[in-house]
């Protein structure tokens, strides 16, 4: 008996295993936003593979909140038809989508001004960033909204909210990076407010069937004064009376140090004391590579879905051998795949 092959329902959408794509920003992409060929050729591949859940990588809200200027964007109508192609390609490979938006506040990489929600740069490496103003802001939770509206003309099935990783909502969640004194800093309230105002206003539009995902950072582990999860659990709650439907749950990235341990499986108590505390289904993610690490954390509830990142990238197959190995034939999109059965028998 495999937990990894067990569907999940979410709102109208079943994913039909336990396995997701980890959002991965591939530097892909032009100055321009727009798929092209090689985002179309990765996420396919992966979703061959036999992948329940294909996460887009970044998908900025705003030209200035691109990680990088190759990333791909959602702020204006033409980038519309290179995404629906992308979810068209990935449906047809036999998964079920979810884009990513996101905003990379002081860590962008593109040229001209960047933005947080205090002057304070991520690193020495970094520029300082510009204060946002309140109409600023505005602005922002504007852009998530418009560009969820967007995603919905894409077709994609499921849409995340990127606060995670030290981005720019991150950034207004925490302390470390957040001293406003107006109504978005100070207080746990006002430090979410920014995230609760674009989920509220992301919900309003994205439509009651599809699934929203929020990806949260459950400690800063960025040293003392951070967010732990007194402050994440609590958020979390808030989130999914507002609509939340999965939480995915990682950590850090707020600053460039890591103040933890790294092993497979890192982050799952993060998970699993979410999942628990907060009553919403929550995927988990870092350095998880085994099938066995997967069964046994889906097993013991700690999650509902398990992402995974670079073991996607080094093995696009890597749940198609999962299911060889275990004796379950997974449903193939391209059946003649079922004919490489091994290397003693002649293939014609
Ligand atoms: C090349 C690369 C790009 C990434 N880009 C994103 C991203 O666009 N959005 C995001 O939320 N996380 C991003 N991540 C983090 C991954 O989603 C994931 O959390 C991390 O790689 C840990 O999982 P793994 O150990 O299975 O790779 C990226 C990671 C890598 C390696």
């Amino acid at each position: 008996m495999s937990e990894i092959f067990q569907p999940l329902n979410l709102r109208s959408i079943t994913l039909k295993n336990r396995i997701a794509l980890a959002p991965m920003l591939m530097y892909t992409g032009q100055d321009d936003g727009k798929v092209n060929d090689l985002h179309l050729a990765h996420y396919s591949t992966r979703a061959l593979g036999g992948v329940g859940l294909i996460t887009t990588e970044v998908v900025a809200v705003l030209p200035e909140g691109r990680i990088s200027h190759t990333d791909l964007g959602l702020w204006q109508d033409e980038h519309i038809s290179g995404l629906k192609r992308l979810a068209d390609i990935i449906r047809t490979c036999g998964a079920s989508s979810c884009i990513q938006l996101a905003h990379a506040g002081r860590k962008s990489g593109v040229e001209g001004s960047i933005f947080a929600p205090s002057p304070i740069a991520h690193s020495e490496k970094h520029r300082t960033p510009r204060e946002l103003s309140s109409a600023q802001i505005q602005e922002i939770v504007e852009a998530y909204r418009s560009a969820a509206q967007r995603a919905l003309a894409t077709g994609f099935d499921c849409l995340e909210i990127h606060a995670a990783h030290g981005y720019l909502i991150h950034e207004f969640l925490s302390p470390i990076s957040n001293h406003r004194n107006d109504q978005y800093g100070g207080s746990a309230a006002n430090r979410s407010r920014l995230l609760v105002d674009i989920v509220r206003g992301v919900r309003e539009v994205w439509p009651d069937e599809k699934p929203l995902m929020v990806r949260l950072s459950a400690e800063d582990k960025a040293g003392d004064g951070g967010n732990t999860v007194d402050f994440t659990v609590p958020l979390g709650r808030t989130l999914k009376e507002l609509g939340t439907d999965l939480l995915s749950v990682s950590a850090g990235g707020l600053t460039p140090t890591f103040d933890g341990v790294i092993v497979p499986g890192y982050q799952v108590g993060y998970a699993s004391g979410i999942r628990r505390n907060v009553g919403l289904p929550v995927g988990c993610n870092g350095s998880i590579t085994s099938s066995e690490l997967v069964e046994s954390i889906l097993f013991s509830q700690s999650a509902d879905l398990v992402y995974m990142g670079r073991e996607l990238l080094r093995n696009p197959f890597w749940l198609l051998d999962v299911a060889r190995a275990a004796g379950i034939e997974p449903p193939l999109v391209i059946p003649t795949y079922a004919r490489a059965t091994g290397p003693y028998e002649r293939g014609h």
